[in-house]
């Protein structure tokens, strides 16, 4: 294998960098900022992508368990949106048109509704948001603000919204959180389910809200993933997430839910909060929702919440349209034909006896396995046992992400799309790389 390596600079080899053959060269060590940060954990020089694989330049290929962090769930360039995608570029079809009225978005609205909100009986206004998630969580946490009149929200323990700063400051998640750019006076942390160890987190929660002498306020909303994706996969349980959906009915204080991760049929169904049954009064949307890893963001609001001005949350790139054209062709490829969900069922079923097998097998390295649907938590007792293991896992061509307060948790994220030789293959390599580690 020809790993792509950082070498020092030509002062200290006395070569110039044209000397260095591509994929070792130090273009990236050189020219690129210091705050990147997955390529180093994964060295590889990619070249391109299909499916469930990556290929690097040398042609080694890699199973990919990581999906762009979950921007990528049904695979790379799945044929049927590049092919969408191709005749919309031929055609001329606008690229970006801020929030101008397009047929691409257009269209994307009437299936969007058409194919993921009818059936389920949801009555939602989309905003399209600046691409990114960290600004749905922007655009979210304005408008429960705006819409209550209340100044604080709630987030919760081990949580992961996104680096901007509003985003970053509902974002208790230890790793990511960086206390010199945070304005978190107005956010109050309270325990995620589970986090305590305590039975009546709930009342807790219930009573730093409303007792007076707490220093807690009512909050503008509460703010959370119902499966917390960075912070370790932990997935809320049922009786949790009503209580707590209960609670913020009480208060009218607004519901939101960050999907942005778990969303896309991430958890087996397109919503998270379909396992849960509630209704978020905000869902916010990104990652996977353009379906081809094209950058979009958007925002589900009840209608009688929708009290924006117009204009109130502008953004250049709220009208990409690529992703527009791709978001629609994958409603209609994947989540209009009803095997597609069936065949998600089937497929965590799988990983769900494989990890459980695997957690069975290695009691003293796997405390736990967390896992909703296609989004799986290893849980090992120590953080280098589980670095050991995805090193292991890369050398052998499988790539899989770290995550969690003190990364001790590997977190599969397998393409939707993946076969079930591909799903077997991967937790294979898996297998074989904790009996090396
Ligand atoms: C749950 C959740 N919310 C928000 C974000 C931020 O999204 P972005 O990185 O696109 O700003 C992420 C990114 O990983 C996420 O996992």
């Amino acid at each position: 294998m020809r790993v792509y390596k950082q070498i020092p600079n030509e002062l200290e080899t006395g070569l110039e960098a044209e000397d260095v053959a591509p994929s070792q060269s130090d273009t990236f060590e050189r020219h690129e900022s210091g705050v990147r940060s997955y390529c180093r954990t994964f060295p590889m020089l990619i070249d391109r992508a299909q499916g469930s694989y990556v290929y690097d330049v040398d042609g080694k290929r890699y199973l990919d368990f990581l999906c762009g962090a979950s921007s990528l769930n049904y695979g790379h360039n799945p044929p049927e949106l590049k092919r969408a995608l191709v005749d919309y570029i031929a055609q001329d079809g606008v690229v970006n048109a801020l929030d101008f009225h397009t047929r691409a978005k257009e269209r994307f609205l009437r299936e969007f509704h058409r194919v993921i909100l009818k059936p389920r009986e949801l009555d939602y206004r989309v905003q399209f948001c600046g691409p990114t998630g960290a600004n749905a969580i922007e655009a979210a946490l304005k408008l429960a603000k705006k819409y209550t009149g209340r100044k604080s929200v709630v987030s919760f323990s081990n949580s992961y919204h996104g680096m901007s700063a509003g985003a970053m400051s509902v974002s208790s998640s230890f790793r990511r959180r960086n206390e010199e750019y945070l304005s978190p006076a107005w956010v109050n942390f309270l325990p995620f389910d589970g986090f305590t160890g305590q039975e009546n987190e709930i009342e807790f929660i219930r009573a730093m809200l409303t007792r007076p002498g707490s220093g807690y306020g009512v909050p503008a909303a509460f703010i959370l993933e119902l499966v917390q994706g960075e912070g370790g996969v932990n997935v809320a349980s049922k009786p949790w997430v009503q209580a707590l959906y209960r609670l913020s009915r009480e208060l009218n204080a607004l519901f939101i839910v960050d999907d942005i991760q778990a969303g896309c049929g991430r958890t087996g169904r397109f919503f998270s909060f379909e396992h849960f049954e509630v209704v978020p009064d905000i869902v916010c949307m990104s990652k996977s929702i353009s379906g081809y890893g094209f950058p979009m963001s958007i925002l589900l609001l009840n209608p009688t919440i929708d009290v924006w001005a117009p204009g109130e949350h502008n953004g250049t790139f709220r009208g990409f349209a690529y992703s527009f054209v791709t978001a629609t062709e994958a409603l209609l490829q994947y989540w209009d034909r009803p095997d597609f969900a069936r065949a998600l069922g089937e497929k965590s079923l799988l990983l769900a006896r494989s990890l459980e097998q695997l957690r069975a097998r290695y009691p003293d390295a796997v405390e736990r396995i967390n896992q909703l649907g296609l989004v799986c938590g290893i849980k090992f007792r120590s953080a280098e046992a589980a670095q050991r293991v995805q090193r292991h896992c890369f050398e052998n061509g499988l790539i899989v992400e770290s995550c969690g307060p003190d990364s001790a948790t590997l977190k599969l994220l397998p393409p939707l799309t993946a076969g079930m030789d591909e799903l077997e293959g991967g937790l294979r390599t898996l297998l074989a790389a904790m009996e090396t580690a």
